[in-house]
């Protein structure tokens, strides 16, 4: 049995062939940019979907159907995406058209909803009742597992764990608000102080490291943290800082038994991780004398935001 997952994201569309175990078949990619109209976009994902299932050879009764994974705001019961700030969508009654322009079935969820969902069906969340998702990419998403269930919250529009407030006035965030934690701690934020610590320090090792791998992204500092550069030290420092208070936050309001981290971010594994855990074991009403809260990195990795979709056929 086999449903497409189709994962949106700030900059580009990620799909693929997902059977009900959870694995991953054939895949495409296509990039989005945020300046173009959303039906001008969904119409190009549906001309590549269109593409892609007749050269891998999949017959329409092979699929049951295409799960999509949305940033923003999502009414999944209508299928309707409310309001996505990265990606600038309004309204946008996606389910419709794709089903209109596929045929098959379609059910939209949040992003980050979906990714916590593969998580949970098939990997590190397997194993907790009470899971925190958090993608670290362009935005922060999260998808929270209570009692072994999804949590959406009234009519799924809650589970916005990136839009918690962390600073009073703060950072202008996508998504209208100021000072919320995904201004701070997404990897755009990240990139954003790397650039402005580069700027300062013409003599940061940050300018190495861009230089070698073709742009300043959020890599950089990790990489240049690792070789030893104090400037990089700094933002790494300041990166965990962020969002280990956005976590303690979280944790004295719901005090889950583990936090999932997933995204290009992620990756960072054990470097970032260690870090996160240390501070959050080091500050009150983090992890100090009180229950403890397992950090992990996603064990799906790259590809839950897709497996997630197609898993809503397997729910
Ligand atoms: C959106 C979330 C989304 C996250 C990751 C945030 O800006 O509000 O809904 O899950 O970005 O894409």
């Amino acid at each position: 049995m086999f449903a497409l997952g189709i994962d949106i994201g700030g900059t580009s569309i990620k799909g693929g062939i997902v059977n009900n175990k959870g694995k991953l078949f054939d895949t495409f990619k296509m990039p989005v940019t945020k300046d173009e109209n959303q039906d001008k976009t969904v119409k190009k994902l549906i001309r590549l979907v269109k593409r892609f299932l007749k050269e891998y050879h999949y017959k329409n009764e092979d699929i049951i159907g295409v799960g999509c994974g949305v940033p923003g705001i999502i009414d999944s019961t209508n299928g309707i995406v409310t309001f996505s700030g990265n990606l600038k969508w309004h309204n946008f009654a996606l389910k419709r058209v794709l089903e209109e322009g596929l045929g098959f079935p379609v059910k939209i969820t949040n992003d980050a909803n979906a990714a916590a969902l593969a998580e949970a069906k098939y990997g590190s969340g397997s194993k907790y009742k009470s899971f925190l998702m958090v993608t670290l990419g362009t935005g922060i998403g999260s998808g929270i597992f209570v009692d072994g269930k999804l949590y959406e919250g009234n009519l799924g529009k809650g589970a916005e764990f990136g839009h918690s407030l962390l600073v009073m006035d703060g950072r202008q965030c996508a998504c209208g608000r100021k000072g919320c934690l995904e201004a701070y701690a997404s990897a755009t934020a990240l990139v954003k102080d790397t650039r402005a610590m580069m700027e300062f320090h013409k003599d940061s090792l940050l300018w190495k490291v861009s230089e070698e791998l073709g742009s300043v992204n959020a890599r950089v500092p990790f990489i240049a943290a690792r070789e030893g550069d104090k400037y990089a030290i700094e933002l790494v420092d300041m990166y965990v800082k962020y969002l280990s208070e956005g976590l303690i936050n979280y944790f004295n309001t719901f005090r889950p038994e583990a936090v999932i981290l997933s995204g290009g971010i992620a990756e960072e594994g054990e470097f970032l991780i260690s870090k996160i855990r240390n501070y959050c074991q080091t500050h009150d009403y983090g992890l100090k004398m009180c229950p403890s809260v397992d950090i992990v990195k996603s064990s799906v990795g790259y590809d839950s935001g897709k497996i997630g979709a197609a898993a809503l056929f397997f729910d």
